[in-house]
């Protein structure tokens, strides 16, 4: 069924209205992990909450142990599903500023798209449900279903406030599926539903060596070199054949299907094409696997940060006195962060060697998840993103991790729906992050068919 005439001429007449919306949210720098931007998180959950009142709804500001939660409710549909809807409203750091071609927090529209930290990541793709909502208000004067909004400002940090949350609002949160918009389609014209994506385990180690800096003349080859066993630990996260060394490491991955494989291999995925877009000349990873197997349904490790010594212009012969690196692991189903710490701690203590005090910092973990593919759900997501973006989605797992999604599964004992609006190339967590403004609105559309096919699944 498609939604009513008088819903689809209001979201053709808004256009402009939502990416003006769309805009304000952009120019907010609600990076959650940055101390320094603690206001301006603040002031994006102010503004998103503003967008809930505006549209006569309760909404409320939730505080937590972190950044505050925006809290939504529409009115209770009688013998209709009620749905959760989930996204997050802090950004990742825009760092390195200097690539950004226009800067982060002035959005900026170039080629249909909108360029600024945030555009998809997920404040254009979160606003969509937002917007679908308002649309079915001023329409309609009601939604199809009641719609339950949570919203963070913690997301990219690990969600820590999230958990406790859901602790104390169990009975408030009660809904029969969650709804998210914070993944990708599979490529351009060819929107996905998301079954899988990776848990994660992230890390910050920090080796230190003697009390200040050294002459490496005078000292080095007698006095332990921090940066040299930094780069001796970190090398031995991995093997030659990307196999990661933590002991223990793979016991309980569940082997990737060989009907699962072939779903992969049977998509249309270029590797070329893929190499081109991230300007690299080849790939490698786990030996025995596909660029997509190793991207959805492998375990990785990663460095995502890497520091010592002298960094400045021209030759500087130092022996520092510290080294640290940030890295992180991504978990496929079944794995679990707290054993990978513990088992990593024991690997990395056995190689520290004297001289060296060595602290592992563990920020955050969370498991990773596949969904089930054969609910009446999916199927009437399926047909909303259809209506929304004229063709019928594929089924893919991606290599990124939203922590809460296990959460939901556990204590709140629903599913969730991962209907991503995003590219593969949209610069997510990179310098010029942007979003199809095209897609901006389809995804509106796709969501508000959604409510509408969820009303009848009755
Ligand atoms: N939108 C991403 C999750 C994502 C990324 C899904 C790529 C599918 C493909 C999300 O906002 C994110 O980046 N999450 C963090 C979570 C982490 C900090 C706990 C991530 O994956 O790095
Ligand atoms: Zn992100």
């Amino acid at each position: 069924m498609t939604v009513p005439a008088a819903l689809e001429q209001y979201l053709e007449s808004q256009r402009e209205r939502f990416e003006e919306d769309l805009c304000e949210i952009l120019r907010i720098p609600s990076v959650s992990t940055d101390s320094r931007h603690r206001g301006d998180v603040r002031r994006g959950a102010e503004w998103v909450a503003s967008q809930f009142q505006a549209m006569g709804l309760e909404a409320e500001i939730c505080e937590t142990t972190g950044h505050p939660i925006v809290f939504a409710q529409s009115a209770p549909v009688t013998g209709k599903p009620v749905a959760l809807v989930y996204g997050h409203y802090d950004v990742q750091p825009p760092d390195p500023l200097s690539e950004w071609k226009s800067p982060p927090f002035e959005p900026t529209r170039r080629d249909g798209n909108i360029y600024a930290r945030g555009a998809t990541d997920d404040k254009g793709q979160m606003l969509t449900h937002v917007k679908s909502a308002q649309a079915w208000m001023a329409t309609a004067g009601s939604l199809p279903i009641q719609l339950k909004f949570v919203i963070e400002g913690e997301e990219e940090v690990g969600s820590g406030g999230m958990y406790g949350f859901l602790d104390t609002n169990r009975d408030r949160l009660q809904a029969d599926i969650a709804v998210i918009s914070d993944t990708s389609q599979f490529a351009p014209g060819q929107p996905a539903i998301t079954y899988g994506l990776k848990g994660i385990a992230y890390y910050e180690l920090r080796l230190v060596g003697p009390r200040q800096d050294l002459h490496s003349g005078t000292f080095g080859g007698a006095v332990t070199n921090p940066a040299n066993t930094l780069s001796k630990m970190l090398s031995a996260l991995v093997d030659s054949k990307g196999r990661v060394q933590v002991p223990h490491f793979y016991d309980k991955v569940v082997p990737l299907g060989d009907e699962e494989r072939k779903q992969f291999a049977a998509l249309p995925f270029s590797e070329s094409a893929f190499m081109k877009q991230i300007g690299v000349d080849g790939v490698s990873g786990e030996e025995g696997y596909t660029t997509l197997e190793r991207r959805w349904a492998r375990p990785t490790c990663d460095i995502n940060g890497l520091t010592s010594g002298y960094q400045g212009e021209g030759a500087k012969t130092v022996l520092p006195s510290r080294a640290s690196a940030k890295f992180s692991f991504r978990l496929v189903p079944n794995q679990d962060p707290h054993d990978v710490t513990v088992e990593l701690k024991k690997m990395l203590q056995a190689m520290c060697p004297p001289g060296i005090a060595m602290e592992l910092i563990d920020f955050h973990g969370a498991p990773g998840f596949v969904l089930p593919l054969d609910s009446p759900y999916m199927a009437a997501a399926s047909r909303a993103i259809e209506q929304g973006f004229g063709r019928a989605p594929v089924f893919i797992r991606e290599g990124g991790s939203i922590p809460i999604v296990n959460t939901f599964k556990e204590q709140l004992k629903i599913d969730t729906l991962l209907l991503g609006w995003g590219l593969d190339d949209d610069n997510t967590h990179s310098p010029n992050e942007k979003f199809s403004l095209a897609d901006f609105h389809r995804g509106i559309k796709a969501s508000a068919c959604l409510w509408q096919e969820l009303a009848e699944l009755g």
